[in-house]
């Protein structure tokens, strides 16, 4: 069963009651930088956004950007496919509420049969994490090995390379966030995963933290991301930090 399929997954963790101040601000920061690179795709191209966003959720970024004209103004269409119902549902109803059924849709999908979208954006967004949460297709979470280096992560790899593809010259794929790998953001990970009164499976020679009921999410270095992306040349890859702590980072990549 998908992580965000059971209901009281949703409800831990897109509580902003629930959450850790870490990763409350996370969210604020990839907002600010987010709105950044808005501006700048936006500028580049000169006519109005196609935007996909991977892994929609509670439809919070949709929800954000419609509430900041200036921004909602430079979108020509915000499409998002979750693998969760449950997030769909959610969504779905908030684009219903908004009443912006003409210019936003979500649709449910698995990330890796994202070429099934069969359109070109000019803006793929995946963010909060998300992208952290592929974990690789064959991954045991009974019996899995701690310490695997996770030199390669098919599913990462799978699902990145194909919005990649989906993307328009002069677009731009952005990882809103990623944990950054060290000790301390593990603490702080599990710290909240248990706060949410999860299992932690993984310790500290994981690259990851699992939980007994079906979670993952994986920490990344800067070559992490260079090894899981090796079809995208490096010069189009950059990294910027989003706090003081080495907690999180975003990846903007160019086409
Ligand atoms: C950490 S939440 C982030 C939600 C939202 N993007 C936000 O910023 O608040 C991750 C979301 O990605 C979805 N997701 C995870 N794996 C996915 C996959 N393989 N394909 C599509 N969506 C996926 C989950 O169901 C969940 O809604």
């Amino acid at each position: 069963m998908e992580m965000y399929n059971k209901p009281q997954h949703v409800e831990d963790t897109f509580t902003e009651s629930n959450l850790s101040e870490y990763l409350l601000q996370a969210q604020w920061a990839e907002f600010v930088e987010l709105k950044k690179a808005i501006m700048e795709v936006y500028k580049k191209k000169k006519s109005s956004l196609k935007i996909l966003d991977i892994g929609i959720g509670d439809a919070r970024i949709l929800k954000h950007l419609f509430g900041i004209k200036e921004l909602w103004d430079v979108i020509e269409h915000y499409n998002g496919i979750d693998v969760a119902p449950n997030c769909i549902d959610i969504s779905n109803k908030i684009i219903k509420d908004l009443n912006i059924e003409n210019k936003a849709n979500v649709q449910l999908l698995d990330a890796v049969k994202l070429k099934d979208l069969n359109k070109k954006y000019d803006l793929i967004i995946s963010t909060w994490f998300t992208v952290g949460n592929f974990y690789p297709i064959d991954f045991d979470f009974e019996n899995f090995k701690h310490g695997d280096k996770m030199l390669t992560n098919d599913k990462f790899s799978m699902i990145l390379k194909q919005a990649y593809e989906l993307l328009n010259p002069n677009g731009e794929l952005i990882i809103g966030s990623m944990y950054i790998d060290n000790d301390e953001t593990r603490k702080k990970q599990e710290n909240s995963y248990k706060n949410f009164g999860w299992t932690v499976t993984s310790n500290q020679k994981d690259c990851f933290t699992a939980t007994k009921d079906g979670w993952w999410s994986q920490r990344f270095t800067q070559q992490r991301v260079y090894d899981y992306l090796d079809f995208i040349p490096k010069e189009k890859i950059s990294f910027i930090p989003l706090d003081t702590y080495e907690f999180s980072m975003m990846v903007r990549i160019k086409k």
